[in-house]
């Protein structure tokens, strides 16, 4: 069974303990403020070789590596202009940066999956100290099976890989709730890998230019992670449900006209005000708990694909998707 460290009440203890098992080479459940980490060393190769064996996930997808600051990230990594000024603008943030990597940088192909680039973020708050305090960059995905649901939460973590690690660092719930917005810039156009917790109008208004949208064959290839099914709840999903059927639990954004809800096994509210940040903030706790009503779909009604609702409806559609 992992230890359980809660950050607030511990934060000396959290710190300690966790630069000493990182030390160690093994991976740790690292609240951030997208979602649950599972977070290791970036340079050593056998502590992220132990990443992608907790996970159960592909070896050619690469791992984001997590730095203190810009300063840090710069020794990592080569900087154009326009990355540098979202850096500025939007880090430490839900912002994840695809950039030429150094040659010397020290960071393991492994993490990078032999890729010449390396995906970087700066993540708030605790994370960060830790970062600063163990000085190296940590690499860390999503701390969940691969292909499963993200986790928001230390008992996400604790549910799906307790078994597999020794530490969660506990925050309480995720405040942004789904993973980083990523980014590449390349000959100056700005492409978006995928939407995620830092809407892309903001990153639009900051560079003063357009992101450019994935196409979807090209996708697979660039953010290889993104493609197929993912986010896969036990239960099957259908999106933009206007009536409910027999054995459907229901997840509603705000207050739509859905016929027959009165037959939803339950009925969940991302946000009765339809505030869609408070509505990415819930998603994946509302997902497993939708799942664990043991009815056989789970309905979403529309969600709006403005700001975080390009995030959302990317993880559901995703969610949807057919399953091998
Ligand atoms: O919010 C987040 O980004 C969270 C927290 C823990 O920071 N991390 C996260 O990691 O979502 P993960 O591994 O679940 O997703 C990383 C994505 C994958 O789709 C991967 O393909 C892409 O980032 N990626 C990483 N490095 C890349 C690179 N050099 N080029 C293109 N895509 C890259
Ligand atoms: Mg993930």
């Amino acid at each position: 069974m992992a230890r359980h460290i809660d950050i607030l009440e511990h934060p000396q203890t959290a710190i300690d303990v966790a630069t000493a098992t990182l030390a160690e080479g093994l991976p740790i459940g690292l609240p951030t403020e997208t979602v649950y980490g599972l977070a290791a060393d970036a340079t050593n190769p056998a502590a992220i070789t132990r990443i992608y064996e907790t996970k159960g996930r592909p070896r050619f997808n690469p791992l984001i590596c997590h730095m203190s600051d810009l300063a840090m990230a710069e020794r990592y990594a080569v900087f154009d202009p326009i990355s540098r000024k979202l850096a500025e603008a939007f880090w430490p943030g839900p912002l994840t940066l695809v950039l030429p990597l150094r040659s010397d940088s020290g960071i393991h192909p492994l993490a990078t999956a032999g890729l010449d680039t390396v995906g970087i973020r700066v993540p708030q708050g605790f994370a960060g100290d830790l970062i600063r305090a163990f000085d190296r960059p940590l690499a860390a995905p999503s701390a969940n099976t691969s292909g499963k649901i993200s986790a928001t939460s230390a008992d996400h973590v604790d549910d799906d890989l307790g078994e597999r690690i020794t530490l969660i660092l506990d925050a309480g719930a995720s405040v942004v709730g789904v993973e980083s917005t990523i980014v590449k810039v390349e000959d100056g156009e700005m492409r978006l890998l995928r939407p995620g917790g830092l809407a892309a109008s903001e990153i639009e208004r900051v560079a003063g230019k357009a992101l450019k949208r994935q196409k979807k064959a090209s996708a697979a290839i660039e953010a290889p992670g993104m493609m197929a099914s993912h986010y896969a709840p036990g239960a099957a999903v259908r999106l933009d449900a206007t009536e409910i059927s027999e054995n459907e639990t229901l997840i509603r954004f705000g207050t739509p006209d859905i016929a027959g809800i009165e037959k939803a096994v339950a009925v969940l509210d991302l946000s009765a005000a339809g505030d869609l940040s408070e509505a990415a903030a819930n998603l994946f706790d509302f997902m497993k708990r939708a799942d664990a009503t043991g009815a056989a779909t789970i309905a979403f009604s529309h969600i709006p694909d403005e700001g975080l609702g390009e995030a959302i409806n990317d993880r559901l559609r995703r969610a949807a998707a057919p399953r091998e």
